[in-house]
């Protein structure tokens, strides 16, 4: 069973949401070649707190940042360092949000000036299969078809999808029930309620779908250091439709 939220609840977690929107774009907006990626932590850790929320990430199983900002063949979970971002460069920025109790949770992958044309493509599929994914998504529906949809449109496009991390539930907790995979098969798994509230992410990458996690405990990189790139928003099921909260 996938729990449902109330309408209150849903009500309490718009800020946290909007909160994770406005600094995807902040972000968005200032992050450059030469900053390091610390840099953007910092961005995000500031824009964070003046919203009067907290940074979600930021000790969460000892995590020590605010945001994942993921370079590259970085797949998700980067951690912020001293590293120069460059030209040529996909920068993956994951961050999240706690206010009112609850959780808002969203990613971006964020081109430095002009990059390679398969790096291009692999940003646009991602966002893509978001939006696959969400299209028809309502009440009732079988919670597979999301990965389906998602590994549909990553593989007819030349892309893998990354296994080992899913999308998942949200609310009090960053992550909750139920595990949202990005591949399955259509029609199976248990139907999403009205009023769920999950984080769909696409984690793709243009090479192979393995991935290792470094000495540190969660950079994770793809086997074959090809770039994969990631976009994530939270979501609330409804009758008729999803409601994207961090857009
Ligand atoms: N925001 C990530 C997600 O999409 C989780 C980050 S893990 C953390 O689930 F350790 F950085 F918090
Ligand atoms: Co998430």
């Amino acid at each position: 069973m996938i729990a449902s939220k109330t309408e209150e609840e849903i009500a309490l977690l718009r800020e946290p949401c909007r909160i994770v929107r406005d600094c995807l774009a902040f972000v968005e907006e200032r992050i450059r070649a030469g900053m390091t990626t610390r840099e953007v932590d910092e961005m995000v850790y500031k824009f964070i707190t003046a919203s009067g929320a907290e940074p979600s990430c930021l000790g969460y199983c000892g995590y020590p940042a605010s945001a994942c900002v993921s370079v590259n063949e970085v797949v998700v979970h980067g951690i912020p360092d001293e590293r120069v971002l460059e030209e040529g460069d996909i920068v993956s920025v994951d961050l999240c949000a706690y206010k009112n109790g609850f959780h808002g949770d969203g990613a971006r992958t964020f081109c430095i000036g002009e990059v390679s044309d398969e790096k291009k493509k692999l940003v646009r599929v991602t966002r893509e299969c978001f939006f696959e994914a969400v299209e028809g998504l309502k009440a009732g529906t079988p919670l597979y078809d999301i990965g389906y949809k998602v590994q549909r449109h990553a593989e007819s496009n030349g892309f893998s999808v990354i296994r080992s991390y899913t999308g998942h539930g949200i609310g009090h907790e960053m992550h909750e029930d139920p595990a949202v995979p990005n591949f399955g098969r259509r029609g199976t798994g248990p139907r999403l309620p009205e009023n769920a509230v999950i984080c769909v992410e696409p984690m793709i990458a243009a090479g192979g779908w393995r991935v290792k996690v470094e000495e540190d405990g969660w950079t994770a990189v793809t086997l074959d250091k090809k770039p994969a790139a990631h976009y994530e928003n939270t979501i609330v099921i409804r009758e008729s439709g999803v409601e994207i909260l961090t857009l």
